[in-house]
C-alpha cells in the first residue's frame, strides 16, 4: 500500500492520455533495467534495495552515536554540499517547528550547516555562534575532495580543537565518505575520528537513507527506523505492479515525459506548507543533476505558496507558458487552528469565523491550481496524509524511483554528474591549485 497518490487528471487538457498509457512498455524496460542492474549508471544503483537491506546493527549505530553527539551538543554542525547535505535538510526542516523559540523548547541541539557555500559572512557568523556554544561536527563528503565542505571543515576543526583541545575535539567529529578514499577518509583514520561509510552504488542525491542523512536526522531527534520503514513500503509497493494505472512512479515519471515532450521545459514543484522549503531544494537537486545533460532535461524550479503567488503567481499564471506544476499537497496538518469570529468585523473575515485555517489553505491550492490550469499550466498533484518519518521515507523513495524510471526515459544516465565539473576546472585554474598550471595559463589569457 502507498500512502502517496498521484493525480495527474488536470494535465489531461494539455495532453492526449494515450501519449501517456502508451509509455507502459518503455516504463516496464525500464524498471527492469533498473532492478537487473543493465541501464545506464548501473554501478549506482545501491539505493534501490538500500530501504530493505539497511540492517538493526547499522540503525543501532548510528542511533547510539548520535545519543554520543546529542548529550555533548547544544549545537551540530553538519557539513556537505549537495546530495551530502540536502536529504538530511530536507527531512529535518520538514519535521522541525518552523521558529527557532519552538526548537529550543524540544531541547533537541539547533542542526546548522555548513559547507554548502563559500561565503565569507557566513563562515565568520557560524563560528561567532559556535564561540558561545557547545557543539559538534558531521562532515560528509562521498569523494572526500569537495573544495566547499573541505574549507568549511578546516575552518571548524580548528575552532573546534583550540576551543576542547584536539582529543576532546576528535570525539566531537564524526565523518562520513568513502570506506577507503579521499583526504576526508584519510583525515578522519589519522585523528581518529567516528566514521561512516557512504556505499560505493550509492550517489550522493539518493544517498539520504544511508548515513549521510540518518545521522544528521537521529541527532535532530528523529526516528530514523520509521523512515527507513516508509521508505521499505514504498520499495515493496513500486514493485508489485508497474502499470501506470496503479503505480504512482510509472505515472509521474510518464506524465512529465509527455509533458515535456510537449515542450512544457519547466517543472515547478509546489508546496503549501512552509517546512517543505527543503524538500523542494532535495527535490531540484535530485531531478536537476540527474536529468539536465546531454542538452536535454526538465528544469526543475520550486515555489512556497501562498508566499510565492505574491511573487512568481504573475509569471506563471501568464509568463512564457512552457511551465508544469507539481503540487505536493499536505491532507492533515499536525494542528487544528480555527479563524475567531470578530464582532466588529472591520476586517471582513467573518464569513470565515469557525474555519479551520487549513481549509483556507486548502482553497487557496485549489483556486490555484484551477486558476494556473485555466492560464495554460498543466497541473500534476502529489499528496500524502501528514508530513511525518514514515510518509517522508515513502516519498523520498518515491521521488528517487520516478527520477531513475524519468532518466531512462530521456535517455540519459541518471546517475552522473559530468556537467559539475566545469565550474570546479575554473575554479582551481583561477585559484592556482597544484595540477592546474595549463587551465591557469589559459584562463589567465581569456581575462586578459
Ligand atoms: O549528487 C551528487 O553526487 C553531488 O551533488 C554530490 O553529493 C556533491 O557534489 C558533494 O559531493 P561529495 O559528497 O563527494 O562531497
Amino acid at each position: 500500500m502507498s500512502n502517496i497518490q498521484f493525480d495527474y487528471s488536470k494535465a489531461l487538457g494539455f495532453i492526449d492520455e494515450r501519449a501517456v498509457l502508451g509509455l507502459q512498455e518503455k516504463i516496464n524496460s525500464n524498471f527492469e533495467a533498473i532492478y537487473q542492474k543493465t541501464g545506464k549508471g548501473n554501478d549506482f544503483l545501491g539505493w534501490v534495495d538500500l530501504p530493505s537491506k539497511t540492517d538493526e546493527s547499522l540503525l543501532k549505530d548510528i542511533e547510539n552515536t548520535a545519543a554520543t553527539l546529542r548529550e555533548k551538543s547544544e549545537v551540530c554542525v553538519v557539513v556537505g554540499i549537495g546530495g551530502s547535505y540536502l536529504g538530511a535538510r530536507a527531512v529535518i526542516e520538514a519535521l522541525s517547528p518552523s521558529f527557532n523559540l519552538l526548537k529550543k523548547k524540544l531541547g533537541n541541539p539547533v542542526m546548522l550547516y555548513a559547507g554548502h557555500n563559500i561565503s565569507e559572512d557566513y563562515l565568520t557568523q557560524l563560528l561567532q555562534v559556535l564561540n558561545e556554544k557547545e557543539y559538534s561536527i558531521i562532515v560528509i563528503s562521498k569523494s572526500g575532495t569537495t573544495t566547499e565542505p573541505a574549507l568549511a571543515f578546516r575552518l571548524l576543526r580548528d575552532h573546534l580543537e583550540k576551543k576542547y583541545g584536539a582529543e576532546e575535539a576528535a570525539t566531537r567529529i564524526v565523518a562520513i565518505t568513502d570506506k577507503a578514499r579521499g583526504a576526508l577518509k584519510q583525515l578522519a583514520t589519522e585523528k581518529g575520528y567516528r566514521t561512516f561509510v557512504v556505499p560505493d552504488d550509492v550517489g550522493g542525491r539518493y544517498s539520504v537513507l544511508t548515513p549521510v542523512g540518518l545521522l544528521p536526522i537521529a541527532v535532530a531527534g528523529f526516528d530514523i527506523r520509521k523512515l527507513v520503514e516508509g521508505a521499505r513500503q514504498m520499495e515493496a509497493f513500486v514493485k508489485e505492479d508497474y502499470s501506470i494505472e496503479k503505480n504512482p512512479v510509472s505515472a509521474y515519471a510518464a506524465v512529465r515525459n509527455v509533458l515535456y515532450n510537449s515542450g512544457k521545459a519547466v517543472e515547478i514543484m509546489v508546496n503549501y506548507e512552509p517546512n517543505l522549503y527543503f524538500f523542494t531544494e532535495w527535490w531540484k537537486q535530485l531531478y536537476g543533476e540527474s536529468e539536465g545533460k546531454e542538452n536535454k532535461g526538465i528544469f526543475p524550479a520550486g515555489v512556497s505558496n501562498t508566499t510565492d503567488l505574491h511573487s512568481m503567481g504573475q509569471y506563471i499564471q501568464e509568463g512564457v507558458r512552457n511551465l508544469f506544476e507539481t503540487v505536493v499537497s499536505v491532507e492533515n496538518p499536525d494542528n487544528t487552528l480555527l479563524v475567531p469570529e470578530d464582532a466588529d468585523n472591520l476586517d471582513k473575515l467573518n464569513y470565515l469565523a469557525g474555519k479551520r485555517i487549513n481549509e483556507v489553505n486548502k482553497m487557496a491550492e485549489l483556486g490555484t491550481t484551477l486558476a494556473h490550469v485555466d492560464g495554460g499550466v498543466p497541473n500534476l498533484r502529489v499528496s500524502m496524509p501528514a508530513v511525518n518519518e514514515s510518509v517522508l521515507g515513502e516519498l523520498i523513495y518515491f521521488y528517487e524511483m520516478a527520477c531513475a524510471v524519468s532518466g531512462y526515459l530521456l535517455e540519459v544516465n541518471p546517475f552522473d554528474q559530468p556537467g559539475v565539473e566545469a565550474y570546479k576546472r575554473n575554479m582551481f585554474a583561477l585559484l592556482g591549485k597544484p595540477g592546474f598550471e595549463a587551465e591557469t595559463d589559459a584562463i589567465r589569457k581569456r581575462l586578459d
